[in-house]
C-alpha cells in the first residue's frame, strides 16, 4: 500500500484529484469507479475546477459508482445519483449515457444487482476505483460481515452507518435501511485503487485497514491484498499509525 500523507483535507483533495486527472489524461477512455460521502467532495471540486480551466477532459470517460440506497429514486435529494450530479456530473463533460449507479428505484434486489454487474462487466471493469472509508471500515456499503461478498448485492446497513449518515437526512428514521453496493470482488478487480481518508474519527479504522488482520469484519482490510492501492490521508486520519 502506498500511503500519501497530507497536512489537511484541502491538500488531500488536491492530491487525489491529481491522481484521477493523471489517469484520465493518460487513458482518456478510462472507467472510473466513483464514491460518495463527504470524503471525495473536495476531490470532485478540484476536478470540476480543472475541467473548467481546460486541463482535463471527461468526454470519453465512463463512470460506475460504488453504491446507492435501495428505495431512493434518482430525483431524491439524498440519493447518490443526486449527489454525483450535484458534485460532479452536471459540471463536467461526462456523457450522461456513460455514468452508471445501481438503480435505487428497483425494489427487486436480485434484478438490480444482476443488472449492475452486467453494466460493470459490459464496460470492461474499473481502471481506477476511488474509495472512502466508513468509520467501521466499510468500503462502498460493504459492511462488516462474516464473509467478503463478491458481486453487487443488497446490504442491510449497520446501526453505526445509519448513525453516521443520518446527518444528511431530516431524521434517523428517514435513512434507508438497505442499499445496493458493488461487491468486494469487483472492487478488488479494479486495476488501481485510490482511497481518501480524512479526520480523527477515521484514524482507528484506517489503522485496522492498513495494519490489522485481513478480515471481513473490517472490510477495507482486504485492500492489503490489492497490488496497486494508494491511500491519501490527512495527518488526523493517520494519527494512530
Ligand atoms: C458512506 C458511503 C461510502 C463512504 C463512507 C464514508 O456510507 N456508502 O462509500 O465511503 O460512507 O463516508 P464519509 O466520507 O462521509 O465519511
Amino acid at each position: 500500500m502506498n500511503i500519501i500523507r497530507t497536512k489537511d483535507y484541502q491538500n488531500l483533495s488536491r492530491k487525489a484529484a491529481n491522481i484521477i486527472s493523471a489517469q484520465v489524461i493518460l487513458k482518456p477512455d478510462s472507467v472510473l469507479g466513483l464514491a460518495t460521502g463527504s470524503s471525495p467532495v473536495g476531490t470532485y471540486q478540484y476536478l470540476v475546477d480543472w475541467y473548467q480551466k481546460g486541463d482535463v477532459d471527461f468526454s470519453r470517460v465512463t463512470t460506475v459508482n460504488l453504491d446507492e440506497y435501495k428505495g431512493l429514486p434518482r430525483e431524491h435529494e439524498q440519493s447518490y445519483f443526486y449527489f454525483m450530479r450535484h458534485h460532479l456530473f452536471r459540471h463536467v463533460n461526462l456523457d450522461p449515457a456513460r455514468t452508471f449507479l445501481p438503480d435505487g428505484s428497483e425494489m427487486d434486489s436480485a434484478k438490480a444487482c444482476a443488472d449492475y454487474d452486467r453494466i460493470i462487466s459490459g464496460v470492461g471493469g474499473v481502471d481506477l476505483q476511488l474509495l472512502g472509508l466508513g468509520r467501521n471500515g466499510h468500503i462502498g456499503f460493504n459492511e462488516p460481515d462474516s464473509h467478503f461478498a463478491s458481486g453487487t448485492h443488497c446490504v442491510r446497513l449497520t446501526a453505526s452507518t445509519i448513525e453516521a449518515n443520518q446527518r444528511f437526512f431530516d431524521s434517523p428514521d428517514d435513512v434507508p435501511r438497505e442499499a445496493y453496493t458493488m461487491g468486494i470482488g469487483t472492487i478488488m478487480r479494479a486495476k488501481k485503487i485510490l482511497v481518501v481518508v480524512s479526520g480523527e474519527d477515521k484514524a482507528e479504522a484506517l489503522r485496522a485497514v492498513c495494519q490489522g488482520p485481513v478480515t471481513p469484519s473490517m472490510p477495507g482490510s482486504i485492500l492489503q491484498f490489492h497490488p496497486d492501492v494508494t491511500i491519501v490521508a490527512d495527518a488526523a486520519a493517520l494519527s494512530r499509525m
